[in-house]
């Protein structure tokens, strides 16, 4: 089939691009790109990449598309809190207007990226696909009003899948490192030390990246029409955050690092939600399989675990990333001199 992946060159869609491509699909990307092509670059020559913003998607990218895997937008709580305008745009506004595009096309096949932490703030208990959510926060919001729409668009010829992805680990050609998991392999590689806001008591989803883009591969190859206007958890097992803390701590330690665990003070958004992912074993057969412990020892595969100090760089880090980007705007600064600079040291943030 031929597909198209917005945010495919971001953190999840660099690792889905490669699962499709494997899978025998033709991929067209459709990224603004803000971390550059670099992500996509040993996919490049078996891959589309649009350079658009899917606020303002031209309708000759939907031509012979027989697929939608929707990613692009702000994707985490500082980025839609810096600016909860542009996340409305991106997140919910842009999502309606794209299922409208595709429904007059009867491209009936959709799968959205969404987020578990809609779950979030109502108390203890492991929630489901039922559960009557009250998100809050930005992004969470923008995230629920996009499902909505695209809950309000399906029909005949549309069948969305929403898919609410939980906190996301690995390994990915545009790795981010402002995620539980991989943040505290940064830290514990940084600085040999692990901060526990709260204690870290608070219970979180958890799922590796490549497993988040089998989902919405299995997804998309279901027959047209089977899983559309559902909604499925994408999460291999809830965790508190002080055990993945002690976890990569446990890998760092066995490596030769030895890494300590301190209290800090509870941010002012600090989210709690534990769910569970058996609908969408039920309904798909598809199970989560890569564990925290075998997504670190990948991580520490490909970063530069003796030479840590890269890992600081602002490109690593949405909000820093964003921020950069707007003051590189501002000062006509080149793209690629703030990418190749050696760290955030170097640049003004
Ligand atoms: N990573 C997680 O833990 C996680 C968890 C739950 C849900 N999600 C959701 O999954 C999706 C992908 O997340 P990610 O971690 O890969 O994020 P990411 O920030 O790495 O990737 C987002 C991609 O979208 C592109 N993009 C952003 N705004 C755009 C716009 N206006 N037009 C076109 N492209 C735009 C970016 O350039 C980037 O390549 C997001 O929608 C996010 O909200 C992520």
């Amino acid at each position: 089939m031929k597909i198209l992946v917005t945010g495919g060159a971001g953190y999840i869609g660099a690792v889905l691009c490669d699962r499709f491509l494997e899978a025998g699909h033709e991929v067209r990307v459709l990224d603004r790109l803000y971390w550059g092509r670099k992500p996509l670059e040993a996919l490049a020559a078996r891959l589309e990449i649009v350079q658009a913003d899917v606020r303002a998607v031209d309708p000759d990218l939907l031509d012979g598309i027989e697929g939608v895997v929707h990613l692009a937008g702000l994707s985490n709580d500082p980025t839609a809190e810096y600016n909860p305008e542009a996340n409305w745009e991106m997140n919910t506004t842009a999502t309606a207007a794209l299922a409208a595009a595709c429904r007059k096309r009867g491209i009936r096949r959709f799968t959205f990226g969404s987020s578990a932490s809609i779950y979030d703030g109502l108390g203890d208990g492991l929630f489901d696909e039922t559960t009557k959510v009250a998100p809050r926060g930005a992004y969470s919001e923008s995230k629920f009003a996009a499902e909505q729409a695209l809950l309000e668009a399906a029909d005949g010829s549309f069948a969305p899948t929403i898919l609410r992805q939980g906190t996301v680990y690995g390994h990915s050609p545009r790795l981010r490192l402002d995620l539980v998991v991989n943040t505290f392999i940064k830290d514990a590689l940084l600085r040999g030390k692990l901060f526990l806001h709260g204690g870290g008591w608070m219970w979180r989803p958890l799922v590796d990246v490549g497993d988040v883009a089998l989902a919405h591969l299995r997804c998309i190859e279901a027959p047209a029409g089977s899983l559309g206007g559902e909604i499925f958890n994408v999460v291999h097992e809830n965790f508190q955050i002080r055990q993945l803390a002690m976890l990569v701590a446990g890998s760092l330690s066995l490596r030769g690092r030895p890494v300590t665990l301190e209290d800090a003070p509870l941010p002012a958004l600090n989210r709690n939600y534990r769910c569970t992912n058996r609908k969408l074993q039920d309904r798909t057969g598809f199970v989560p399989r890569v564990t925290v412990l075998e997504s670190i020892e990948g991580i520490l595969r490909h970063i530069p675990v003796e030479n840590p100090t890269e890992l600081a760089h602002p490109r690593y880090y949405n909000i820093a990333w964003m921020t950069l980007l707007e003051e590189v705007q501002r000062s006509q600064a080149g793209f690629d001199s703030i990418w190749s600079s050696g760290t955030a040291a170097d640049l003004p943030v």
